[in-house]
């Protein structure tokens, strides 16, 4: 990292997993000069994941720092017959999504508050899936509720030579019900529900590698393969791509402020009691169309 005047106080503490590292020594509520808005997003490219710690965030300050990296991403509407799923009543904010359990007179504050949640891409299931996901930390249980972030780009290199041939020029069924660990019944008439078609290895925009980019909650279906045949593969990627040889599993204390890469990361959560209280504040930057 070159090293400036306003950068001189940064490190990067890598977390000793196959991603994420801590960044101490700047705190992400202030309006930061570009040179450390660089540092971060080069530290960033490198590790995937990255974490503050014990700051306070305001709605306003975590907007603010995250529309530094690009567009911020307005939170998806679900279409109508799914809607109270994703609608929570303290979410009246367009750019943020409160990721909660909690409830005020029997209605959820947020959304995909409960239990565990498979592995996947926020937003995978559209068109442009998200570039980025920031989350502060405003409420946690006192274990439990963890999130697993499995490098996509390790998943993919470590592939062998004809799994990489196999899936090469391949697109798969991405679609999303708004469940957490449940896949869609294909059976059903599917154009109600959202859902794209995105390569089985993309290749990042940015740094011009390639990552395996499915995932156990919302990919379904490779195309040009027998359903058989497309269950078998997605299994034996999904298996592979959650090895915890590439995950790294970040347990949470309140003020955290992480924030991830959707195209060369997917995450997932471990289950906590539904007797505590769990409250992250979630926004996003907008993503791009992804290619092979
Ligand atoms: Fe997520």
């Amino acid at each position: 990292m070159s090293m400036t005047a306003e950068t001189a106080g940064m490190t990067v503490i890598p977390s000793g997993a196959a991603c994420g590292a801590e960044i101490r020594g700047v705190d992400p509520s202030q309006d930061l000069p570009q040179p450390v808005i660089d540092a971060i997003a080069e530290a960033w490219r490198k590790h995937l994941v990255i974490y503050f710690r014990g700051f306070d965030l305001t709605l306003d300050q975590q907007l603010r720092f995250a529309g530094r990296f690009g567009d911020l991403g307005l939170r998806k509407q679900a279409p109508d017959g799914l809607r109270e799923r994703t609608e929570g009543i303290l979410q009246t904010n367009e750019y943020t999504l409160l990721v909660s359990n909690m409830k005020v007179d029997g209605k959820p504050v947020g959304a995909f508050g409960e239990g565990d949640m498979w592995f996947h891409i926020d937003s995978g299931y559209s068109e442009k899936p998200y570039k980025y996901t920031f989350l502060y930390a405003i409420e946690i249980p006192s274990k439990g509720g963890n999130t697993l972030f499995a490098n996509q780009y390790m998943a993919y290199d470590d592939l062998s030579a004809d799994m990489k041939a196999k899936i090469e020029g391949s697109k798969a069924l991405h679609i999303h019900e708004y469940k957490r660990s449940e896949r869609v019944d294909l059976a059903q008439d599917i154009s109600k529900v959202p859902h794209w078609f995105h390569p089985v290895a993309v290749r990042h925009p940015e740094t011009g590698k390639r990552a395996l980019f499915v995932d156990r909650l919302m990919t379904q279906r490779i195309e040009g393969l027998s359903a058989e045949e497309s269950e078998s593969v997605l299994n034996q990627l999904w298996d592979h791509a959650e090895n915890p040889k590439y995950v790294y599993e970040h347990v949470w204390q309140l003020k955290d402020f992480v924030m991830w890469d959707n195209r060369c990361l997917t995450h997932g959560r471990t289950w906590f009691s539904p007797q505590e209280n769990r409250l992250l504040r979630r926004c996003t930057v907008e993503g791009t169309p992804l290619g092979g």
